[in-house]
This record gives structure tokens, sequence and C-alpha cells, in this order.
């Protein structure tokens, strides 16, 4: 008899089975069992595994360690260099995850691009892999983006792989050694030891741990790409959390041009850098200066528009947040919110109704982040507040003026962190006014005064 070469392991209870089902019988967890390859019967390069011999201690003592701080490559694009911590670790693997469509071919094509031409001088090579595209298609994607590179050197350093199986990706990467590996996608990948469809979780974590191993062996850093949906179900990109270096994610709406990149997890790095891209036909450009591109197209002193000064990691950055308040001819009124959270928005409301006597049972209220930008912070719950009451009352806020707080359920404005800094951010684009906690204790001593 042929043994079997992969088992279903249940994710909940770790009970296996020979065959899939829908529902784990042992625990009765939906959709828990995943494929995964026999210990033993496989090892991850694909050779037997030494069982039950005796095993050589492999133990370092500390003063063994070398201490010497891993070496950074940069990509050649700040933003991008910011976001990983000062530039690619060699040996570490990053997650790129984001929305089809969102733009991480072109980042990472981009990224290809930049590295084989600055390593001119070396040896190494940078590889894309590519599952989804053919080398015709990122050629088409490449004249876009680089019209005018006449140097003909990258053109060699540049190597491409269509290829899907993982395994042979495995070999290529054993017998090439590139200095930069771009896998794309992830979900793409697949190996034969598994019966299970690409993209499958199992299939998806066996393809990285195959492709983590080589990284790790021979110090190659390398990408992976990893689609998600909306709301974030799609096997892949979750599972691949806890195995990779670092994960960064692409955010933005795709009818406008601003994309960030945020690093979710960084082993080598901090967290929480922000990098911000816009998406034009030559590609994502960095945007240097992310206040000026946010408040480039707003209107002065009309009600219903406020600028709130946010902390993305270290930086802040100035956004206009638009609300419109209207009567409404629904029994349940509506909350509508993009770019903040909508949960927020209602609760906002529900403290503007009790605490500020303000009638919003019978309005409909819209909450806007021009720019397409997703703002998370809760420094924005003052300016949002504002910005529905100035809609409300049909008055605009002061001239050159911004707002920084958190509100809380009392109604009272709460002190955010490093207002030092969003301060002198606000001032340096002309700023003046500063609505604050540290006038304002309360929102509705706020709306009295400044929205007379
Ligand atoms: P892509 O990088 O293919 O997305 P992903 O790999 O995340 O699925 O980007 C697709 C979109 O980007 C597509 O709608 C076209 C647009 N685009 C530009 O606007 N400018 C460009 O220079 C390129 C290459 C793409
Ligand atoms: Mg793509």
């Amino acid at each position: 008899m042929v043994k079997a070469k992969s088992v279903f392991v249940c994710q909940q209870c770790g009970m296996t089975a020979q065959k899939w089902a829908g529902q784990c019988p042992n625990c009765g967890e939906w959709n828990s069992l995943v494929e995964t390859v026999v210990a033993g019967s496989i090892s991850r390069s694909g050779k037997k595994r030494s069982r039950g011999r005796s095993i050589a201690l492999k133990l370092i003592k500390l003063a063994d360690v070398s201490s010497a701080a891993k070496q950074r490559i940069s990509t050649g694009i700040g933003e991008f260099d910011r976001v990983l911590g000062g530039g690619v670790v060699s040996g570490s693997v990053v997650l790129v995850a984001g929305e089809p469509g969102i733009g991480k071919s072109t980042l990472l094509t981009q990224l290809a691009l930049k590295l084989s031409q600055e390593r001119e001088k070396s040896r190494s090579s940078v590889l894309y892999i590519s599952g989804e595209e053919n080398p015709e298609q990122i050629k088409l994607r490449i004249d876009r983006l680089a019209p005018n590179v006449r140097s003909s050197v990258f053109k060699n350093r540049l190597l491409f792989l269509p290829e899907v199986d993982v395994d042979v990706v495995v070999a290529s990467l054993e017998k090439e050694r590139p200095g930069l590996v771009i896998v794309d996608s992830i979900q793409t990948m697949f190996t034969s030891d598994l019966s299970s469809s690409s993209g499958s979780v199992g299939q998806v974590r066996e393809s990285a741990m195959r492709l983590i191993d080589v990284a790790k062996k021979h110090s190659m850093p390398v990408f992976l790409v990893g689609h998600v949906t909306k709301e974030g179900s799609i096997a892949g990109p979750k599972i691949l959390e806890h195995m990779v270096d670092t994960v960064l994610e692409l955010t933005g709406d795709r009818q406008h041009e601003f994309r960030v990149l945020r690093a979710n997890k960084n082993r080598f790095g901090a967290t929480d850098e922000v990098g911000i891209f816009s998406m034009e036909n030559g590609g994502m450009q960095q945007v240097v200066n992310p206040s000026d591109s946010f408040l480039a197209e707003r209107q002065k002193g009309v009600p219903g528009s406020c600028v709130v000064c946010v902390l993305e990691g270290t930086r802040p950055m100035l956004v206009e947040i638009q609300a419109l308040v209207v009567p409404s001819s629904l029994s349940v009124p509506r909350r509508v919110a993009s770019g903040v959270d909508q949960r927020r928005v209602q609760l906002l409301a529900a403290v503007l109704t009790k605490r500020c006597g303000m009638r919003l049972g019978d309005k409909d209220v819209y909450v806007n982040v021009a720019g397409g930008l997703t703002i998370r912070e809760p420094a924005v719950d003052f300016g949002i507040s504002l910005a529905i009451a100035s809609s409300s009352k049909n008055k605009a806020l002061p001239n050159n003026s911004f707002v920084v707080g958190e509100i809380g359920l009392l109604g009272e404005v709460r002190k955010v962190g490093r207002l030092d800094k969003r301060l002198s951010e606000a001032k340096s684009l002309g700023f003046t006014r500063a609505i604050t906690s540290e006038e304002f204790s309360s929102l509705s001593k706020a709306i009295l005064r400044v929205l007379r």
C-alpha cells in the first residue's frame, strides 16, 4: 500500500483524518481541517528524515553568537525603507498583503527595478517569480514604470520565473542564489505533496514554509505577495503572519490615488511607521509631504469641514474630515462613514445628542475623510464631532484652525499623545488656531465657543 503523504489536521483540536470533512468529527468545529504533509515521510526539503537516531546536540553559547548587525539593503524607495525599518534585512521574509488591484505587483516591480539597477556592480540578481502574470505582461508594466531607462545592464540582472510549483521554485533558488526574491503571489504556489488546490490553507502554509527555509538557509531576502479580501477571509495572509518576519499591508481606496503601506509586524524594526504613496500613471510615487497632498483640494470656510492632525507612527499628518448632516426620511436615520470607523461615528453622534443637546435623531449623518485615507486613531474624535456640529449648525469652523482630541462618553475632551509634534506640523503649514483639550474640557463648551 502506498503510504499517504498528507493528512488532514484539525486546527482546533489537533485530530488527524485521512479524508477532508467539512466538520471535525472530534470537536465539531466547521472548516477546521487543513491538509498537512505527514511528518517524517518527507522533510521540507524533500529528503527522508532520520528518525529514532540519537540526536547530536547543537547548543550555541551566547558568547559565540555573533553580534554583527544584520545587513540592510536600501530599496532606493525612501517610503519603503522607512516602513521596513531602514531597508531590507538579508534572509528576512516579508509578506506584502493587500486587496487585489491595490498595487502590490506595481510596488514590488518598482523595487525589483531599483535594486537590479543599483546592484549593477555586484553580481547578485533579482528574481521575480510570477504565478499570475507571464514575463511579457510584467515587461509591459516595466515599460510603463521605467520608460526612459537606457542602461541595459539591469536587464540582465532582473530574472523572471513563471512558475507555480514551489519545489521547482526552491530548486531554482538553490541554484541561482539571487540577491532578492519576489514571489507574486503566495496563493498561486503549490506543492504536489499535498492534494488540495493552490490557494488552500494547507498549500499556502506549506509553500511559504519551504520558501522561508531557503531564505534563511542562504540569507536571501524574500518578498511574498498575499491577497486579502475586504473580509480578510481568503486563506493566506492570516496564517502566514506568524511565519514571516515582517508583514506589510498596502491599503487605500481604489477610487483614490493614495496608498498607505503599514508594517503590522516587524522583527527588524518598528511597527508604527507608514509609507505613503500615490498611484500614478508611472507607478507608485512617494508622497513626501502628505499633509500638503491631503489638503490640496480643500475649500476654506465651508460648514462641515474640519482639519485634524493624526499621527501615523512618528509622523504627523493633517487631514480634512468632512461631515454632512441632513434631514432624514427614514425611521432609523443613516450614519455613514468612510475612512473612519462607522461605530465611532454612531457613538459620537450619540454623545452630541445627549451631552450637547444636538438634535440628530431625525438627521442622516455622513462622515468622510478627504483623499480616501483610513484613520484609526481616536485623536480624530474631536474633529469628527466638530465637523458634524458644524454641518448641523451650518457654521464653519474658524479659518486656519485644526482640531486634536479624543471624546469620552461623558462628552469630555481627552488629551492625546505627542501634542507638541502635531502642533508643530500644523504650524508649519499655516494652521495657527489649535482647538485641543488644553483649551476645552468638554465638547459642548467647544461647540458653543467655536461655532458661534
Ligand atoms: P497591481 O500592482 O497589478 O495590483 P495588485 O498586484 O495588488 O493586484 O496594480 C493594479 C492597478 O494599478 C491597475 O488598476 C492599474 C494601476 N496602475 C497604475 O495606475 N499605474 C501604473 O503605472 C501601473 C503599473 C498600474
Ligand atoms: Mg498582482
